[in-house]
């Protein structure tokens, strides 16, 4: 069981461990098409995940839903790996005469929403039956679980204008802290290196622009913002944040846990989870991550 509290409120979820050695744990219900492609679940629990991160990063960027200089006359926006849609309903909003597509493997978005707004399920991994004409291009925290991130950003390359965006950002897994108080030997780091072996490509927040340069994007550049994790920071907006962050991180500390293989997962990987959530709830280690993001664009001649 976890429990971590903030804002008044307390907010408790309680799982075991217990039927780890399932490759997919069967109290979490998984997306029906392409089934076991993506490795997270698609039910509330990762629902309720995704919306607090998500929010938890928006507070951090001042709201900002992107870093790429796309204009005002912006007409043709595509989401990929949409989640619950909350990105592609901003835009929406924020874009009132744009029309925003968001694509996921789940049929989990809202059905009320902004009229320019739509989503689609569709598996970007296989061929595009879309548009070839889009004017920005984002995913957020994708990548990592793409067999092939390069495919991906190179058919997003195929099918952006010339002059068109990509923009991919991810939550880093390299937690660090500011003053020395987060350790090499934090449990933190320990678990991320157990991840290497579930998440294909793990390290793509850090390579992301080599694999634009290499597809033909540019003027590819990069932003990073730090995102502190637990209820440690003094100011009250910072603190939500990482009040939001870390109830994101233990709900993934049991999703994945539960995911890692027979032979790669040490005996005592519930120790290491109680360890961590201990850690989480420390406000003495001033826990950070980043949220990267990577641009790049399609030439104007391309
Ligand atoms: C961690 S969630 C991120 C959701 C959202 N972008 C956000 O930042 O809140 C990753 C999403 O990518 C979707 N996804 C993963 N692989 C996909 C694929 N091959 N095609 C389409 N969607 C995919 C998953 O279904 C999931 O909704």
């Amino acid at each position: 069981m976890f429990m971590i509290m903030g804002e008044g409120r307390s907010m408790v979820h309680s799982f075991s461990l217990v039927d780890a050695q399932l490759n997919k744990p069967t109290w979490h219900k998984y997306h029906g098409y392409q089934q076991g492609k993506y490795l997270l679940p698609n039910d509330d629990i990762e629902q309720g995940r995704e919306a607090i991160q998500y929010d938890g990063t928006q507070l951090v960027m001042g709201g900002a839903l992107y870093h790429s200089p796309i204009g005002p006359s912006l007409r043709k926006v595509l989401d990929i790996g949409t989640g619950l849609g909350t990105w592609a309903i901003d835009m929406g909003d924020h874009f009132p005469e744009a029309k925003v597509l968001g694509l996921d493997l789940s049929p989990i978005q809202p059905s009320y929403v902004p009229s320019n707004v739509d989503f689609q399920v569709d598996d970007v991994e296989l061929d595009w039956v879309i548009d070839s004409d889009w004017d920005f291009i984002h995913m957020r925290n994708v990548a990592r679980f793409l067999k092939k991130p390069s495919e991906v950003l190179e058919r997003a390359f195929q099918h952006l204008q010339p002059g068109g965006w990509v923009e991919m950002q991810d939550v880093s897994m390299d937690y660090y802290s500011d003053d020395g108080t987060l350790t090499d030997d934090c449990p933190i780091h320990e678990w991320f290196r157990l991840m290497h072996t579930i998440w294909p490509n793990y390290d793509i927040a850090k390579r992301g622009g080599q694999v634009m340069e290499d597809i033909g994007y540019v003027n590819v550049h990069s932003k990073a913002v730090g995102l502190p994790v637990g209820p440690w920071p003094k100011d009250p907006e910072q603190r939500t944040v990482g009040l939001r962050m870390a109830t994101a991180f233990l709900v993934i500390l049991e999703t994945c846990s539960a995911l890692l293989p027979q032979d790669q997962r040490p005996a005592d990987i519930e120790v290491l989870s109680a360890r961590i959530r201990e850690t989480l709830r420390n406000n003495k280690i001033h826990k950070m991550t980043k949220i990267c993001a990577w641009m790049g664009q399609k030439p104007l001649d391309g």
